[in-house]
Parts: structure tokens; C-alpha cells; sequence
């Protein structure tokens, strides 16, 4: 056992040398590409250059882009973002569908044309199909049709939804979705209402 392990050594330092190659690579390629995002970006209103820096999870997101993400990385993600949600103080996780409904629908905020004190959407139809009425909508993320119809609103089903919502790195590392309490682009208001769209039996996604 002991000999076949040794012999093995030239072999694993071989892939070692070569995965170490790719990161430096990979290091290098990513200065080159925020030094062109910093030279062609300009500051206009609220879109100010700091819009450029990531945080830990979004470098690590950057650096693994290319290929599988080491479970070691998957972890450290999802700690770091689970440690950001923060249940609705009131304890209350469903609003108003229909409000709901319209901010799944908006999609405007945050940009330098849009007015910084209306609140921003969600953008939700940009990547999911929800109520049927709507056909013009994304499918980078799966379906939510009958959310609630379906998982019922036990407090875990519930709590594993608004945490999804606040945070959707939290169980999902490098997620598509933006991280939308997490980064205060919506409010807990719109969160439940947010919610009550997925949840209330009276919304459209449940009929
Ligand atoms: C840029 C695309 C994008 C946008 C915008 C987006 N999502 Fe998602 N969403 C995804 C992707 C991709 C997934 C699947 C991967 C994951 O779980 O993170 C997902 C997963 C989900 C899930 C979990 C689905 C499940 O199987 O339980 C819910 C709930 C959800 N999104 C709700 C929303 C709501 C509500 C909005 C609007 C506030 C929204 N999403 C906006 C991309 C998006």
C-alpha cells in the first residue's frame, strides 16, 4: 500500500502543479478584467464606481467561475450568507399579493436613469414564470406556478422561503438570484409581500 502511494507522489504533484497554473492564470485574468471595467465604467447618480467591488462571496464566485466549486468553497459561502438573514421582526412572513405581484413584475431600480426614491423591484418574471397570466417571463430560475399550492405553509417551508428570498446564496452558493435583503435592494415590507404572491391561496401563481 505504502509503495503504490509513493509511486503515485510525481503523478498527484503533476495535477497539483497544473490546477496551481490555472488559479494564477485565472488571478491574472481577473485584474485585467477589473482594471477594463474600471477604465470603461464612469460614476452617473446612485451607480457609483463601488458598484465594481465584490464582496467575499462574489470574489470567491469569480475565481471558481470556471469550474466546479470546491465543497471547502461551497461552505464557506453559504456560512457567510446564512449568518445575513434576518426573520421579519414581527414574526408576520406574508403581506399582500398583490403587492407582491407588482414588484415581481418592476424592474427598475438601482440604475442611474431610475429615481432613487421610489422603491426598486424584484425583477422575479425576468427569471421565473409565476402567475399564468404572465407569459413573457425568464426561466434561468425554475418555475414557481403553484408555490404554495404545493409545499403548504408549515414555519419551515415558510422561514426556507424568506430566507431564499433574503439571501439566495445562503443554500445555494453562486446563485443567479440576487441576494435581495441581504443587499438591501428590497425592504422586509416587499419581502412579504413578496411572500404572499409564493403563499396566499388567493394569488395568482396558486390559481
Ligand atoms: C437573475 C435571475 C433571478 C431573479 C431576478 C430572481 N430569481 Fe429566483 N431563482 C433564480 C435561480 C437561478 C434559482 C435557482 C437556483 C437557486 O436556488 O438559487 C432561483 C430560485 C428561486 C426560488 C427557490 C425555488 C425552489 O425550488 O424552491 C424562489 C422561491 C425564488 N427564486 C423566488 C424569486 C423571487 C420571488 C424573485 C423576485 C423577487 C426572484 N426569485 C428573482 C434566479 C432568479
Amino acid at each position: 500500500m505504502r509503495n503504490m502511494n509513493l509511486r503515485k507522489l510525481p503523478f498527484l504533484a503533476l495535477v497539483l502543479g497544473v490546477l496551481l497554473h490555472f488559479e494564477v492564470v485565472a488571478d491574472g485574468m481577473r485584474d485585467t478584467v477589473v482594471a477594463a471595467m474600471e477604465a470603461s465604467f464612469e460614476a452617473k447618480k446612485q451607480a457609483t464606481m463601488d458598484r465594481l467591488d465584490q464582496d467575499e462571496t462574489q470574489t470567491l464566485c469569480t475565481q471558481h467561475a470556471a469550474g466546479i466549486l470546491p465543497s471547502a468553497v461551497a461552505e464557506r459561502i453559504m456560512t457567510l450568507n446564512r449568518a445575513t438573514i434576518r426573520p421579519p421582526p414581527d414574526g408576520q412572513y406574508l403581506g399582500d399579493w398583490k403587492g407582491g405581484e407588482l414588484i415581481a413584475q418592476t424592474g427598475t431600480g438601482f440604475q442611474s436613469s431610475d429615481d432613487p426614491t421610489k422603491p426598486a423591484g424584484g425583477n422575479c418574471y425576468a427569471c421565473h414564470e409565476l402567475s399564468g397570466s404572465e407569459i413573457a417571463f425568464g426561466t434561468i430560475g425554475p418555475s414557481l406556478r403553484y408555490y404554495g399550492k404545493v409545499r403548504g405553509t408549515s414555519p419551515t417551508t415558510l422561514a426556507a422561503a424568506w430566507a431564499k428570498l433574503y439571501n439566495s446564496n445562503a443554500h445555494m452558493p453562486c446563485s443567479n438570484m440576487p441576494r435581495f435583503g441581504h443587499r438591501g435592494i428590497l425592504t422586509d415590507q416587499q419581502l412579504k409581500d413578496l411572500m404572499a404572491l409564493l403563499f396566499d391561496p388567493a394569488s395568482p401563481v396558486n390559481q
